[in-house]
C-alpha cells in the first residue's frame, strides 16, 4: 500500500484550498515530474529465501516550482518501511571522523550536555555523545534497532517522532540542549507535524541540528542511486525557509559535510533565542538555483551513467569475467533494479552488515554475503555501491587488488580502480 503525494510538503503548493468546514476547491497548481525510475522495491527490505519479498512501488520525483523541493510521488507508510529495518548506522572510520567533525561544530554553539536524537537507529551517535559526557535519549521506529540500543544502555523510545514520543523524550532528560535528526528528516512525510513535535521538546535555548543529504550535491554528482522510497524529499534550503515560515524556528547556520556524497547540517534556533543568524544561511540560499532544467540535465546524466555501466558490465561478462557488488547499500538496490540485473550479471554482493547477509538484494535473486568473499572467490571486478566510503573500502581490500581485483566506482564519475 502507498499514498499518492500531490501537494508540496514544505510550502503547500498544489494543496486544495478553501475556508474551513467547506470542501476544498481543486487547484490548477501541480508539482512537476522531473525523474522517473519506474517501479522499484523497498531498498532496505532484504529478505531471506523463505520470507516474503518486497512489493514494488512507483519511484518518481516531483519538483515544486515555488520552493524547489523535490519529493517522491508515492509515500510508503512508515510501519511498512521501518518495522524490520536492515539499515544500521555505519561503524566505519569515515563515519567516526564525521561524528568528530559534527560534534566540534555543535560544541561551537554551546556544550551539548543533554541530547535527544530523532531516528537514533541502533544508538551509535548517542553512544558517541554519551562518551563525550552527555546524557542521552533516542527515538526510533525500528523495533529491532530500538531494542538493540536499549540493550546497549542507550535509552530509546520505539516509535516515530510525534507528540507522544516527543513528550516521553522531554520527560526523561534535563532541558534538552541538543535535538538532533541525522538523515531522518528526508524520510518524514508530515513536516508541519514534525516541526510541531520539535517545539514540544525544544526550549528557547535548544540547538536543533538537522543533517540531510544536500540536493545540490545529489544533482551535481548525479547521485541518482540515493533516490529511493525512504527518502521522500530532497532538501533545498529554499524549501526549508518556506517550511519554517510561521513556525517558532528559523535557520541559524548551515554547514556542509562530505558524508554520504554531500550533506548539510541545518542548525535551527528558536525565534525567541536572541541568537543572530550566521552569514552561511544567506550566502547558501543565494547560491541555490534549482529549476526544472537542473533536474532535466540530471535525468539525462543519470540515464547516461546507467547506460555506461550496463555497457561495461555486459562487455566484461562477454569476456567471461566475474562481476560482483561491494556494499549492499540501498544504492545497490536502486542500481540493480534500474538495470534489471540478476545473478546472471552480478554473482553476489558482499557487505559487512550481518542483518543483510544470507538475504537477497530486494527485487533480485542476488544474494548478499560477507566481505571475505572477495578473497575467497577472487572475482575480477566489484562494483562499489558504497562509493561514499571509497577510500576506506579500497584501503581494506589491498590484498584482493594485489591479486588482480578491480573496483568499478560509479559516483561521482564512473571509473575503474586500479585503472
Ligand atoms: P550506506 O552508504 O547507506 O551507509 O551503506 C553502506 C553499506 O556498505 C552498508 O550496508 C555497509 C557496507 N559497508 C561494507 O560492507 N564495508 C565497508 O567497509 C563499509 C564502509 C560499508
Amino acid at each position: 500500500m502507498w499514498l499518492k503525494h500531490t501537494a508540496c510538503r514544505a510550502c503547500r503548493y498544489a494543496e486544495p484550498k478553501g475556508p474551513p468546514g467547506i470542501k476544498a476547491a481543486p487547484t490548477n497548481e501541480k508539482l512537476v515530474r522531473v525523474f522517473d525510475l519506474g517501479l522499484q522495491p523497498l531498498s532496505n527490505a532484504f529478505a531471506k529465501a523463505d520470507e516474503p519479498q518486497s512489493a514494488f512501488y512507483p519511484l518518481e520525483v516531483l519538483l515544486c516550482p515555488r520552493c524547489s523541493l523535490a519529493q517522491l510521488s508515492a509515500t510508503v507508510p512508515a510501519d511498512v518501511l521501518y518495522k524490520n529495518y536492515a539499515y544500521v548506522t555505519s561503524n566505519s572510520e569515515t563515519m567516526k571522523a564525521h561524528f568528530e567533525a559534527l560534534w566540534d561544530a555543535i560544541k561551537q554553539e554551546g556544550e551539548p550536555t543533554s541530547v535527544v536524537e530523532i531516528g537514533s537507529n541502533d544508538g551509535r551517535f548517542l553512544a558517541f555523545a554519551k562518551e563525550h559526557g552527555a546524557v542521552v535519549c533516542g527515538i526510533d521506529p525500528a523495533e529491532n534497532l530500538a531494542h538493540e540500543a536499549n540493550i546497549n544502555g542507550i535509552q530509546t523510545f520505539c516509535g516515530v517522532f510525534d507528540a507522544e514520543t516527543a513528550n516521553m523524550a522531554r520527560g526523561s532528560l534535563p532541558p534538552v540542549r541538543l535535538l538532533i535528526a541525522r538523515h531522518v528528516f528526508c524520510h518524514v512525510d508530515d513536516w508541519k507535524g514534525f516541526v510541531k513535535s520539535l517545539d514540544a521538546v525544544a526550549t528557547k535555548d535548544t540547538l536543533i541540528a538537522i543533517e540531510v543529504p544536500y540536493v545540490a550535491d545529489l544533482l551535481k554528482n548525479v547521485e541518482f542511486d540515493t533516490i529511493y522510497h525512504e527518502h521522500t524529499s530532497y532538501l533545498s534550503l529554499k524549501a526549508m525557509e518556506w517550511l519554517l515560515r510561521d513556525s517558532p524556528f528559523h535557520m541559524h547556520k548551515v554547514l556542509r559535510f562530505p558524508i554520504h556524497g554531500g550533506a548539510i547540517v541545518i542548525m535551527l534556533r528558536h525565534n525567541l533565542s536572541g541568537v543572530t543568524p550566521h552569514e552561511s544561511v544567506a550566502s547558501m540560499l543565494a547560491a541555490e538555483d534549482i529549476t526544472e532544467k537542473t533536474w532535466k540535465d540530471f535525468s539525462d546524466a543519470a540515464r547516461n551513467k546507467m547506460w555506461t555501466m550496463d555497457e561495461l558490465v555486459k562487455a566484461l561478462r562477454a569476456e567471461g569475467k566475474t562481476v560482483v557488488g561491494y556494499g549492499a547499500s540501498a544504492k545497490a538496490t536502486v542500481w540493480l533494479n534500474a538495470l534489471k540485473y540478476g545473478r546472471k550479471e552480478i554473482s553476489f554482493v558482499c557487505d559487512s552488515t550481518l542483518q543483510k547477509q544470507h538475504r537477497f538484494v530486494p527485487g533480485t535473486d542476488i544474494s548478499v554475503t560477507d566481505e571475505g568473499a572477495l578473497l575467497r572467490e577472487l572475482p575480477e571486478y566489484a562494483i562499489m555501491w558504497s562509493w561514499n566510503y571509497e577510500r576506506e573500502i579500497i584501503a581494506k581490500n589491498t590484498r584482493w587488488i594485489a591479486q588482480g581485483g578491480r573496483f568499478i566506482i560509479p559516483i561521482p564519475t564512473l571509473k575503474v580502480y586500479p585503472a
